[in-house]
């Protein structure tokens, strides 16, 4: 399936000595700096969007590393809601505002797929594997993951979701203190493959470490040159595509193993084998929504965690919420049942429709620590935005920022204040997407979340300190530059914890 000439150049390129790959990269950097810099005839007419003073190749490199400046510092320079620039040959448009925020949502030849495959690249295109992923795929995809989220299967998920976490938070010892951008992502990571692989791949703890790693690899290899240039076999993108290759191989072998054993397990490789899709479907389904799935959780859930650290009213009232949910439905519980098994005693009935306090957390989570840029193409016709053209085959970016840290809508935007009403105007609040785009695994992710936050509530006390281990100054503020996980710039923080009497 995999290019095999394509694998044996990524070997022969990683094996060979640093000073060839540093040489031939520069070599090539340079060429593409000098003679490779984008379109520059820029459009003047009077409905183009502005362009970007100094749209080079240099000058876009932010959008990758710092994207929350590079785009602030986009509309402040142009003094536009809408601008452009040039990627290489490509037209990039940035749009706010709540014109702009309703043609973006609702514009049916907007496309995700396609806006996202080329300006995130976080998984390579691999011949026989990620680029065969067509629209009819996807959609296939999509529709598996719809039934994952049925309520049957779901309520599968909780026992094995908290059995995951007693185990993952079993490793952490009585006390101690951890990053929870490091510890949390990994418990979310564990939770998110045990739901959308198979229960092998869960079972294992080093395979599962290793998935992480490739993961790893994936997003942070993502770079100016891996987006823009994707057939330059520089180091990173070549890691990439050893990384998606083993990723591949790592899934398609817990087919084989399934296949032959003939033995049906209770899990989500079950269902998707049942349903006798073929195994590029299987693969997409796991390895893509696996990418979806565990940073946008993980970033949630670690946020989510982190702002309960030092904020003791909210914390109080979700731990008496979950309190009263064990109350209500543990009525036969065993004087000595574990708190996993409590928690999984409360229905998921319950878990999605009597947790106001949890709802509003992650409400409040998403709109403060999502970093996300929605990302499209338009696919034509050209249409209009604000009275300027939007051209067929352009991309089109909107910045999350635009509405959730808008003081006009939510007033001191940073301050985390889950009492907080969604502001009143059109797609006023996306975390969760908006218009023909919503998140597919939205129920999944919520149910994760909330018995992660359960789990960490009622198994430990905590608090969040600073690297002297003491009570920090400033609280956490989420660094939208970093758009994995949101994690603070320059201040380290620390989860300083402690278990409780009920942490069986
Ligand atoms: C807290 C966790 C999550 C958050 C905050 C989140 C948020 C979002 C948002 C905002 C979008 C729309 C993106 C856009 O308009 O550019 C989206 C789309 C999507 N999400 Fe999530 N997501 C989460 C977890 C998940 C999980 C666990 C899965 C899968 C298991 C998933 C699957 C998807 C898919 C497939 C789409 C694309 C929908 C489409 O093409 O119409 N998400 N998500």
């Amino acid at each position: 399936m995999y290019t095999v000439g394509l694998q044996s150049a990524a070997d022969a390129f990683l094996l060979s000595s640093l000073t060839v790959q540093v040489v031939l990269a520069l070599f090539i950097l340079f060429a593409l700096l000098v003679f490779g810099h984008g379109s520059s005839k820029d459009d003047l007419s009077a409905h183009a969007p502005v362009y970007l003073p100094g749209s080079h190749l240099l000058a876009i490199a932010p959008f990758f590393r710092r994207r929350f400046d590079f785009l602030n510092e986009g509309f402040r320079k142009t003094g536009e809601k809408l601008f452009q620039f040039n990627m290489l040959r490509e037209t990039v448009i940035v749009v706010s505002g709540e014109s702009a925020r309703k043609a973006f949502f609702a514009n049916r030849a907007f496309d995700l797929t396609e806006g996202f495959k080329v300006l995130s690249g976080a998984i390579p295109m691999v011949k026989g594997v990620t680029s065969e992923l067509h629209t009819r795929r996807i959609a296939l995809i999509h529709k598996r993951l719809v039934s994952l989220q049925k309520n049957d299967h779901l309520r599968q998920l909780i026992v094995p979701i908290l059995e995951d976490c007693h185990r993952v938070m079993d490793t952490w010892g009585s006390s101690g203190t951890f990053d929870p951008f490091e510890k949390i992502y990994e418990l979310v990571f564990q939770t998110t493959v045990r739901s959308l692989a198979s229960q092998e791949i869960a079972d294992d703890p080093a395979l599962v470490a290793r998935l992480k790693s490739l993961y790893d690899i994936l997003d942070h290899g993502t770079t100016p040159t891996t987006v823009l240039l994707p057939w330059l076999p520089f180091p990173s993108m070549l890691r990439k595509l050893l990384a998606t290759k083993e990723v591949y191989d790592i899934i398609s072998r817990a087919i084989d193993i399934r296949l032959k054993s003939g033995k049906p397990q209770d899990d989500t490789l079950q269902m998707l084998v049942d349903a006798q899709d073929e195994r590029l479907v299987i693969v997409g389904f796991i390895m893509g929504l696996l990418v979806a799935g565990a940073r946008a959780t993980g970033t949630t859930a670690s946020w989510l965690i982190t702002f309960l650290g030092n904020n003791l009213e909210w914390k109080d009232k979700a731990i008496c919420e979950i309190e009263g949910l064990m109350s209500t439905y543990c009525l036969e519980a065993a004087p000595r049942a574990s708190l996993s098994s409590n928690l999984a005693s409360v229905p998921l009935e319950a878990w999605e429709a009597e947790t106001p306090v949890l709802d509003a957390l992650i409400h409040e989570t998403l709109r403060i620590a999502q970093p996300h840029t929605a990302m499209r193409r338009n696919l034509g016709p050209d249409t209009v935005i604000d009275t300027k053209t939007i051209p067929s085959g352009a991309y089109i970016v909107y910045p999350f920022s635009d509405v959730h840290l808008n003081p006009e809508l939510y007033p001191d935007p940073w301050k985390f204040d889950p009492n907080r009403k969604e502001a009143n105007t059109p797609f006023g609040y996306v975390g969760w997407g908006g218009g023909k785009t919503i998140c597919l695994g939205q129920r999944l992710a919520r149910m994760e979340l909330k018995l992660i936050t359960s789990m960490m509530l009622l198994r430990f006390r905590y608090s969040i300190v600073d690297a002297k281990g003491a009570q920090p100054d400033l609280l956490p503020r989420p660094n939208w530059n970093d758009i994995l996980l949101c994690r603070p710039d320059k201040d380290i923080y620390y989860l300083a914890y402690d278990k409780t009497e009920v942490s069986l």
